[in-house]
């Protein structure tokens, strides 16, 4: 085990392509924020890095399919992110995003340097191309059946089914994701980074982290099937639009492949740090001294960049003359996934729970202790409403909130809220300040080896001993019959209550500082020291705050209903419009729907709202103007087919005429998406 004084903390930064769930918290944030908040307690300088991965095709699929530009989900997500994060006590430095210009420079000067070096070599590919969008079809653009399972459903990147890391081309049956077509084949240049010529410095320095460090087994099996199989050149750049720009020449048009980009986010987001608290080079002692403990905190899907690519571009980079040099992680925990009821977290099947949802109906402490106790640490785990009520009724509300509430509630009766004196020990007293003493040390050794299952445990141990300490000694009897026995109950107890908020803080943080305030405490218990924690008792004479309820009890009747709406979409739609009055099948057939392509977009000068489309419906060129210029970029809208009422008499909107209205839909939140067909069809094409 390394033990450092310094230590950079990263947290795989999460796509701003959707909410974050249950799953991700228990993979690489949850683990991270208790390892954060322990090293803070121990005196460890600390920085704690993360931030959205705003690029990629998760991004521009999932914007395409909302029918939105990319920064427009990138924009929605990020924000919703970052508040669920902070909601849920993630105690994050930076929480930053891969659209910044300072994360841009920082990828395209890794590139650049790579290039000037000659690392990058440059290779001549076929590709899928999908000549009905016009475009190249990378990563998860293209799906088909996967040659190693056979699942009909593998993405270009990789079947999720079977595991196995795929390139495009070996798909079999590929289509489109765009148009379900079957792509053409066509050849593309793309810059490659030769990890082979890493391999063996790579096995090098997996080999001696792991005997520095102690890497977890399932990170190991990873890593060696990787070198089993060899590592191959990968390709750095990739067709596509929406990224960081690839600063070469003839590669306008291209972008820097998402990875590449994304692992240097944690460097680009600590520099972003250092700059907001006014020390711009702060972030340097951190990523450049080799004195540094450098912790990657991730999910087990992303073992092979954090592992092997992420590395080895940092290897690539210090082998060059400049003077700075980058800390490798010493130790990348990945965790296993969390299912949720016994299936895997889907968002497109609406399976699963996601975390602003689930706190506006629970406070964070619960559901961080539960994931906590269910991590999937050394194989998949579940979460499960009944646990979850279990584990926050029988453990935090019975077991520990219990033993603060009796203690300071006695202590208020029988003492007047003042802290008793310590008198003679006896031996429960005794065998209480052992397991006392011995838990800091204990629950410390688990959490620096990322076992933190088994370091909650132990802090609840702790509580549960404590509880029957409490029993045991009988101070309700002994208030009549020996009042220093009982203050020496009392006082113990509450020393043990100190202790519990200091090592209960990584976990649970604002329960912790609950206790801290009901016991009068100064500061704060995510400020003391984890090594004086049970040492350093609470001085009799001291004068003891309120007790309140830390934690509430699920009712049955609340886990009900949550099964019982465990079969709802993971937001629940808002509710509909009321329906209009109805009308006849030949009312309806008086409107005359017809598919469009727009062959040209442009704003109308002046107005906001308003777009000019130039459409061509069977042969016909017509101009619709549509109230869309705050959901599309002209751009995003040409070549694209749309539905048009072709009947509609024309009229004049800012000045511009228009013969035909667009069919759009729009949600209570204000979304608005353009009708399209489901598949090719032609132009002029009557819709009934
Ligand atoms: O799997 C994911 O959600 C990726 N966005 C993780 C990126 S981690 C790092 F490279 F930034
Ligand atoms: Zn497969």
């Amino acid at each position: 085990m390394i033990n450092a004084q310094r230590i950079l903390v990263t947290a795989a930064l999460p796509y701003a392509n959707g909410p974050i769930h249950l799953g991700h918290l228990a993979g690489a944030y949850l683990p991270s924020d208790i390892y954060v908040r322990f090293q803070r307690l121990r005196g460890r300088e600390v920085v704690f890095i993360c931030g959205s991965d705003e690029h990629g095709v998760p991004i521009t699929l999932s914007a395409d399919k909302e029918g939105v530009s990319p920064q427009v989900v990138v924009d929605r997500y990020h924000e919703m992110n970052k508040a669920a994060f902070e909601q849920f006590g993630m105690s994050f430095d930076n929480y930053s995003r891969t659209s910044l210009p300072l994360h841009h420079r920082t990828a395209q000067e890794f590139l650049l340097e790579f290039h000037r070096r000659g690392i990058l070599k440059e290779k001549k590919e076929k590709q899928f191309y999908d000549d009905q969008a016009n475009m190249f079809l990378p990563d998860r653009y293209v799906e088909g059946t996967c040659p190693v399972c056979a699942n009909p459903d593998a993405r270009g990147d990789q079947c999720e089914k079977c595991g196995t890391y795929l390139n495009p081309m070996e798909l079999i049956n590929p289509r489109s994701k765009i148009t379900g077509r079957t792509p053409v084949v066509r050849e593309t240049s793309h810059w490659y980074f030769p990890l082979g010529d890493y391999q063996a410095r790579l096995e090098q320095y997996v080999r001696e982290a792991d005997e520095r460090d102690g890497w977890k087994e399932n990170v190991l099996q990873y890593c060696r099937g990787w070198f089993k199989d060899g590592l191959q050149d990968r390709a750095v750049t990739r067709d596509l639009d929406w990224g960081v720009k690839v600063p070469l020449p003839g590669y306008e048009n291209k972008v820097i492949y998402v990875w590449f980009d994304a692992v240097l986010g944690y460097i680009s987001s600590s520099r972003e740090w250092s700059e907001r608290i006014g020390k711009p080079d702060a972030w340097r002692k951190f990523w450049l001294d080799k004195d540094t403990k450098y912790v990657a905190f991730i999910g087990k899907d992303n073992v092979v960049f954090h592992c092997i690519v992420f590395p080895a571009m940092l290897m690539a980079w210090n082998d060059g003359e400049r003077t700075e040099k980058y800390v490798l992680p010493a130790n990348v925990p990945a965790n296993e996934f969390l299912n949720f009821e016994g299936e895997k977290f889907s968002k497109s099947r609406g399976w699963g729970i996601d975390v602003k949802d689930i706190l506006t109906r629970y406070p964070a402490d619960p559901l961080r202790y539960y994931i906590a106790v269910a991590l999937p640490e050394y194989r998949d785990s579940d979460f499960t409403w009944k646990d979850f009520q279990a584990r926050t009724n029988n453990e935090l509300a019975d077991i520990l909130g219990n033993f603060v509430n009796r203690t300071l509630a006695f202590a208020g009766r029988t003492f007047k809220g003042v802290v008793p004196e310590r008198k003679e020990l006896d031996r429960l007293d005794r065998e209480m300040d052992e397991i006392l003493s011995r838990t800091p040390g204990l629950v410390g050794d688990r959490f620096e080896q990322y076992h933190f299952r088994e370091g909650v445990l132990e802090i609840m141990n702790l509580a549960r001993a404590a509880n029957k300490y409490f029993n045991d000694s009988e101070p309700w009897k002994t208030a009549k019959a020996d009042i220093d026995r009982c203050g020496t109950t009392i006082n113990t107890s509450l020393r043990v209550a100190r202790a519990l908020a200091i090592l209960a803080s990584p976990v649970i943080p604002s329960s912790s500082e609950k206790i801290w305030k009901m016991l009068n405490l100064p500061g704060e218990a995510a400020r003391q020291s984890w090594d004086d924690a049970a040492g350093t008792g609470i001085p009799s004479g001291h004068r003891l705050g309120t007790p309140e309820i830390l934690f509430t009890k699920i009712e049955d009747d609340v886990i009900d209903a949550e099964l019982r709406n465990l079969t709802q979409p993971l937001s629940p739609p808002p509710p509909a419009e009321p329906a209009k009055q109805s009308v006849t099948m030949e009312d309806f057939k008086r409107i005359d729907l017809r598919v469009a392509r727009v062959v040209e977009a442009e704003n109308v000068p002046k107005s906001q709202k308003l777009l000019k489309l130039q459409v061509e419906i069977g042969g016909e060129r017509r101009q619709v103007v549509a109230g869309i210029a705050q959901h599309y970029k002209p751009e995003e809208l040409i070549g694209k087919s749309i539905v048009v009422v072709y009947n509609l008499q024309p009229a004049k909107l800012m000045g511009q005429e228009s013969q035909g209205m667009l069919l759009a839909a729009s949600d209570s939140s204000g979304k608005l998406v353009f009708i399209t067909p489901s598949a090719e069809i032609q132009s002029g094409s009557v819709v009934k």
